[in-house]
């Protein structure tokens, strides 16, 4: 099977096709329990872990390098490539920031903009430090980049506004700010939701532009997330980017089965695809995939009760079909 051929980025090997993709666990990224739910998935055959969003501003806090270092040290000893994803900070000295001004939050300042580049540019670093194999900047599903890219939500007037050049520049700084402070090697992830799906919002093309200006600026892998929005056949908007762009693109959404997995792999829809809440519901799925035993798989209902639901009500991710302490 195509999903079981290793990749190479860069001097990374994946041993296979399959991403553990991020998912926020709400049990803190430093802390004992997130270690083991990530160290479970590492040891069910995923070539690659990439581990939940975690705010560029954590790593002021004492210890918290040391702590990351640990957790991918364990997930590269279980035979995957660990990648932080990291996200923007939604609030500056208590007071919540976005785009643009809305109820409960002031619009950033410019100024502060350009500080939140450089704490990229700085968490980059320290996750290298740490001993990740790469970071994935968090650009999707209308979180505070994202909205930054839609013409609906930046009604900034600096140069972080207005054209959609403007509204691609906070993406392309940041990995800028980035690729000057890694190393070559060290691989550098952009996830981003293809289309806004509503009226007046961003269009696919507007994002294939952007994508192919990010592979420019130094993006190793091109992380193609829909999200929420608008929902197809998995790999659906993928196939756009992979007919454009030179660097490998990755995929997720509703990759719950090894047949959808391996078709869109096989029709070159896309180089890796994420299978995250079938790895949720079992650590093993990409293992049991693998050496023929599918019908093993603790099948994921697709109910988004025990995952979004308790992540949306602030409790630890969990699963109805297993629970996460137990795995
Ligand atoms: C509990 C949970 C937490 C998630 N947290 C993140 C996150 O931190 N960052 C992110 O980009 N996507 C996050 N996602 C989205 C997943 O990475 C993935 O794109 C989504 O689950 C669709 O893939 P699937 O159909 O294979 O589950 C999360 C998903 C779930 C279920």
């Amino acid at each position: 099977m195509k999903l079981f051929e290793p990749f190479k980025i860069k001097n990374t090997v994946l041993k296979n096709r399959v991403v553990f993709p991020p998912t926020y666990t709400c049990m803190g990224v430093d802390s004992e329990e997130a270690f083991e739910y990530y160290t479970v998935r590492a040891k069910g055959g995923a070539a690659l872990v990439i581990v939940e969003g975690t705010g560029v501003e954590s790593f002021k806090n004492s210890g918290f390098v040391k702590k990351l270092s640990r957790l991918a040290k364990s997930i590269k000893e279980a035979g995957a490539a660990a990648v932080l994803q990291l996200t923007a900070p939604s609030s500056i000295n208590g007071e919540n920031v976005w785009a643009s001004e809305r109820p409960d939050a002031r619009a950033i300042t410019t100024e502060e903009i350009k500080n939140i580049i450089k704490f990229f540019g700085e968490a980059a670093k320290l996750s290298c430090e740490a001993g990740f194999d790469g970071i994935d900047i968090h650009g999707a599903h209308g979180y505070f980049f994202n909205k930054f890219f839609s013409p609906l939500h930046n009604r900034r007037t600096d140069e972080y506004g207005g054209s959609v050049e403007n509204r691609m520049r906070l993406g392309l700084d940041v990995v800028a700010a980035i690729r000057k402070a890694v190393p070559e090697d060290f691989l550098v992830f952009y996830r981003h939701s293809p289309l806004e799906g509503v009226e007046g919002g961003y269009t696919l093309e507007e994002s294939l532009a952007f994508a192919k200006k990010l592979e420019a600026v130094g993006v190793d892998v091109m992380d193609v997330s829909p999200g929420k929005g608008p929902k197809g056949e998995p790999a659906e908007y993928a196939v756009h980017f992979k007919k454009i762009l030179n660097i490998p693109v990755m995929t997720v959404n509703g990759f719950n089965n090894a047949k959808n997995a391996e078709g869109a792999l096989v029709d070159n829809k896309c180089d890796l695809v994420g299978v995250g809440r079938g790895i949720i519901a079992d650590p093993q799925w990409p293992d049991k995939v693998r050496n023929g035993q599918e019908d093993r798989i603790r099948k994921c209902i697709d109910c988004n009760k025990g995952c979004y639901g308790n992540i949306g009500e602030g409790k630890p991710v969990n699963c109805v079909l297993n629970r996460i302490k137990r795995d």
